[in-house]
């Protein structure tokens, strides 16, 4: 039996972290020791009082089935919660409760798109997005986020690429990989070249929003009110409450796109785990002192990796203003960040994802996380540092030995 996948699962692309770690795996298994900063996930544990909330509702018996669409009063608490954080007006019938934040782009972009439109997305950007556009028969037409652009984009690139045909535009801010900030006056001028475009939808994927560490302040597309209706939110518990695991997030909709979520959870999930809503609605209502305590340990890191980075020659590394990511550019030392990438990892120990990963504008760029301790990112940077002086040594004999061949 040979080719018998369906095409349309072969269009889905995987997510480089999984491969890299796989090829780290290996090498630790033939006793090599290895940096992990490929990982997309705080490294900081669950608050206890979340987990605690979810031993209890287990053991009262909070195990049956539960609502497609969520919990009515953990809905009600998305409600208010983001009418706080991000100044967007809604209720219950406009939130659908989902296994993490991948879903919604799953569910957003079936719910949305038909075959032939063309769906607008970050790039570099997280690479499912690009996997799902191609799935369901859209057309991926990247928006370049550059670092000489400090990886924003502005309203004028979006007009330029929108067509009769456009369905979506993509938002990531925070972003991933590059950390970069859209600002408010960045988003409104958006807003206002799709006003001239109503039949354009927004998927605003602001799961990184509460974790803003610099002078950026994130803003919503959906606190527009023109924009309300025609925008889905993406967001839940993984990045702010360290609850990767957990598989719980959630989406801000108009009701009709809320009723067709819902029938695609009916006919996939039938609903999240009923005690993973208990921990859900204990981490909205308890302290948030988790997301500053994270919020503060990522700028510290960050702005360490960033300066020691920038002091090697063939690096440039932004700030940046969101997340746990770094994205620097190591073009100067290699043209090819699979081969860097590639070499660091072998070599040097170290394990990163390659910025071509995240889409063709991230080439020549690497993604470092700093969701690790200090300790392991000071090693990190000494590996990187002396990689780099070898891959500087090479460059150098590269370029100098036809001359001196010539000369012999
Ligand atoms: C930009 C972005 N959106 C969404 C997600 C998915 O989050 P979740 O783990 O809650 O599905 C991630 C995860 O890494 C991400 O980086």
């Amino acid at each position: 039996m040979e080719n018998y996948l369906s095409d349309r699962v072969k269009n889905l692309k995987s997510e480089s972290a999984f491969e890299v770690l796989n090829q780290a795996q290996r090498l630790e298994a033939q006793g090599m020791d290895i940096i992990h900063l490929e990982i997309g996930q705080p490294d900081f544990e669950t608050p206890e009082h979340i987990s605690q909330s979810a031993c209890d509702a287990i053991k009262s018996g909070i195990t049956q089935y539960s609502p497609s669409q969520g919990e009515l009063q953990l809905r009600q608490e998305i409600a208010n919660h983001v009418k706080k954080y991000k100044n967007v007006d809604t209720n219950p019938e406009e939130i659908v409760v989902v296994p993490g934040g991948k879903p919604v782009m799953f569910y957003a972009m079936l719910a949305l798109i038909n075959p032939g439109d063309e769906v607008l997305y970050p790039n570099p950007g997280f690479p499912i997005y690009e996997s799902l556009i191609n799935f369901t028969g859209g057309k991926a037409v990247p928006v370049p986020v550059l670092q000489e652009n400090k990886f924003k984009y502005k309203a004028e690139q979006i007009e330029s690429l929108i067509t009769d045909k456009t369905k979506l535009l993509i938002i990531n801010s925070p972003g991933n990989p590059t950390g970069g900030v859209m600002e408010e006056e960045d988003i409104r001028a958006i807003a206002e070249v799709l006003k001239r475009h109503p039949n354009v939808f927004v998927l605003s994927d602001e799961i990184y929003d509460r974790l803003c560490h610099g002078t950026a302040k994130p803003f919503s597309i959906a606190s527009v009110p023109e924009m309300k209706d025609r925008t889905i939110v993406l967001d839940g518990f993984s990045k702010p409450y360290s609850m990767t695991g957990w598989r719980i997030g959630y989406g801000i909709m108009n009701k009709e796109i809320a009723k067709a979520m819902t029938v695609l959870m009916v006919n996939s999930n039938s609903c999240v785990a009923a005690f993973t809503q208990q921990a859900a609605l204990e981490a909205l209502r308890g302290p948030q002192d988790i997301v500053n305590t994270m919020n503060m340990a990522y700028k510290e890191r960050l702005e360490y990796v960033v300066s020691e980075l920038n002091k090697i020659d063939g690096i440039t590394c932004l700030m940046p203003q969101g997340s746990f990511y770094a994205f620097p550019s190591v073009k100067a030392l290699c043209e090819d960040d699979k081969v860097f990438q590639k070499r660091l990892l072998e070599e040097g120990g170290v394990a990163v994802l390659p910025g071509s990963s995240f889409g063709i504008y991230g080439k020549g760029h690497v993604r470092i996380s700093a969701a690790t301790s200090m300790e392991v990112l000071k090693e990190a940077v000494k590996r990187i540092s002396s990689f780099a002086q070898k891959l500087n040594e090479e460059n150098i004999e590269n370029e100098y030995s036809p001359l001196i061949k010539e000369a012999m």
